[in-house]
């Protein structure tokens, strides 16, 4: 490989200079802290957090001070680009903000367990001149066994056979204890135009039960043909998003509510006030509304309020929830749910680590990730288009530019067409897609085929039936 003399350089600073590199390795507090309240049975990072601290938060947290050598032109490019490199596929600051009693992430677990596995961290050109920055036998078994444990006590479902609980992927409870009640409202209340501005849209136009919860489209159409910048995802499963939305703005079921009600492009409502006087004409509405949500004696809580709505909204997303796909009947034990391809596309979803980030019940939801990680997916695709800002147009950060929730992979065959832009019709182009700019893999048609037959045996059950909707044929 031709590399830049400079590279060279770079790296005998860093060999010759190891004591000030490592000085400036911070020292997250989280790491130091001592707590006196009783702590879960797997401490955050507690089993690891050596191994981590000495070997890997210099590249992965934010805030370090480079060594003084960076600052030579040339060589700052090379060392930054191992920095930067690092932070953005996977920054540990966001562990390390959570609270102490909230175990580590499901996708910093499975990132972990797949450079752990494939013995990638730390980077080769590193590792190469810190031999004492290796990781040993040891070091990795102990990685493992912690993702294992935590994924075991945090993550796994319950009905996951034992030999399968420590999987990335977990089988989908069968319920999540909705309250009926709220939920039925909620359902009637999903269906209802009248939550529109002109009574021609509601949260079901967008979201079909006969297409998997999306719409089929490249963009929705809201109220007046108007559309809107971002593909609908399938309303299935959001329950297990840790945010909502393509940019995680809305960051509870509850909240995302308002979201489309008040939209312009979508159902444009002015108010709160403007829908309840509508629903409220309904006398047989508002008496089950009432039921649900009485008014108590301090008369400030109950009847017809935007929050009680979208209580109810949310409630029933609760039950919107795809269980018992074949793939699930395997992970439950039953080896005979699914067939040799399939599983052979499992295995290699998780070689092409597609489960780094697709991971955890829903197969995504758990974090956020750059679309451009590995290739400049954006200008390939041609250009810049305002709704590709992702994370960035919710908080404002230049470091969250392009980056983008990981979307859920149940029932995805349903769902078509994909990504945030809505720009893909098949499924076998989308997996291409993944490997190049999000894996930084080619991956041969052979796989593809693997991969998508398994994506396939996601498509779960919702009420006891299959889910509708016409598989995308590629
Ligand atoms: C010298 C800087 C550096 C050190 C030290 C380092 N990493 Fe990384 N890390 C990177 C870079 C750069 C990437 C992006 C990988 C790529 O693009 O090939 C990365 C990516 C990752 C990822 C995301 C998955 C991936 O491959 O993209 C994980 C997980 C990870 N590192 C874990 C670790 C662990 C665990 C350690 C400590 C044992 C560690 N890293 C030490 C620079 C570093
Ligand atoms: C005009 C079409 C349209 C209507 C009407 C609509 N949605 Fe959506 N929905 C979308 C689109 C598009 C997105 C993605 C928007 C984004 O991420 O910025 C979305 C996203 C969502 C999400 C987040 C899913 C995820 O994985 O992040 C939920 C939950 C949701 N909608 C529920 C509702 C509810 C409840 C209603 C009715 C109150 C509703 N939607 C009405 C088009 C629509
Ligand atoms: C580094 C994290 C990451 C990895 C690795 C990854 N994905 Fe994704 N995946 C994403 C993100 C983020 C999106 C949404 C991107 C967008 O729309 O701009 C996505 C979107 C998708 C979609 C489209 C979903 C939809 O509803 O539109 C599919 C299918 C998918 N990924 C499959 C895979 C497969 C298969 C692999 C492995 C080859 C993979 N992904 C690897 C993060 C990842």
């Amino acid at each position: 490989m031709h590399r830049n003399p400079l590279f060279f350089l770079a790296l005998a600073c860093m060999v010759f200079l190891p004591p000030l590199y490592q000085l400036t390795v911070p020292s997250p507090q989280a790491f130091t802290e001592s707590s006196d309240k009783p702590l879960p049975a797997t401490r955050r990072f507690s089993a690891v957090e050596e191994i981590i601290r000495g070997k890997c938060v210099h590249c992965h947290t934010r805030g370090y001070a480079l060594p003084f050598y960076a600052a030579i032109p040339g060589i700052r490019q090379i060392i930054e680009s191992n920095y930067y490199g690092g932070l953005r596929a996977m920054d540990l600051n966001e562990e390390l903000g959570k609270a102490r009693s909230e175990p580590v992430g499901e996708a910093t677990l499975a990132k972990m367990e797949w450079v752990t596995e494939n013995g990638t961290m730390p980077p080769a050109v590193f590792a190469a001149v810190h031999m004492d920055g290796r990781m040993t036998r040891e070091e990795r078994d102990s990685i493992l066994v912690w993702v294992k444990n935590t994924r075991a006590a945090y993550y796994a479902t319950a009905t996951a056979a034992p030999e399968r609980a420590g999987e990335p992927v977990q089988p989908l409870p069968d319920t999540l204890g909705a309250d009926q009640a709220k939920a039925a409202l909620g359902e009637r209340l999903f269906a209802d135009k009248r939550l529109s501005a002109d009574d021609s849209i509601a949260c079901i136009s967008c979201h079909l039960p006969e297409q998997g919860g999306a719409d089929g489209r490249r963009l929705s159409e809201g109220v007046g043909k108007r559309t809107g910048v971002v593909n609908a995802p399938g309303i299935y499963n959001v329950a297990f998003n840790i945010r909502q939305f393509w940019d995680g703005r809305a960051e509870s079921l509850r909240a995302q509510v308002s979201g489309p009600i008040f939209n312009p492009v979508e159902m444009a409502s002015k108010n709160w006030d403007q829908i309840i006087g509508k629903l409220s004409a309904e006398r047989e509405l508002l008496e089950a509304f009432l039921d649900v949500y009485p008014i108590s004696w301090l008369g400030d809580s109950g009847g017809w309020t935007g929050e009680n709505i979208a209580d109810a909204l949310a409630e029933y997303e609760y039950t919107l929830i795809t269980p018992n796909s074949r793939f699930d009947q395997w992970l439950k034990g039953d080896e005979t749910a699914i067939s040799r391809a399939e599983f052979y596309g499992y295995q290699r979803f998780k070689a092409y680590r597609c489960s780094s980030c697709h991971v955890g019940k829903s197969l995504g939801g758990q974090s956020f990730e750059y679309m451009d990680l590995k290739r400049d997916y954006f200008r390939d695709r041609g250009g810049e288009l305002p709704s590709d800002a992702g994370l960035k147009a919710f908080t404002g950060k230049d470091e969250d530019l392009h980056k983008f929730k990981v979307p859920n992979l149940r029932n995805i065959e349903l769902t078509a067409p994909y990504l945030h832009d809505g720009s893909v019709n098949t499924l076998d182009e989308t997996v291409r897609i993944m490997g190049v700019y999000l894996s930084g893999m080619e991956i041969v048609k052979d796989d593809r085929d693997l991969i998508v037959a398994f994506l396939r045996s996601l498509t779960g059950e919702h009420r006891g039936k299959k889910l509708q909707g016409t598989p995308v044929p590629e």
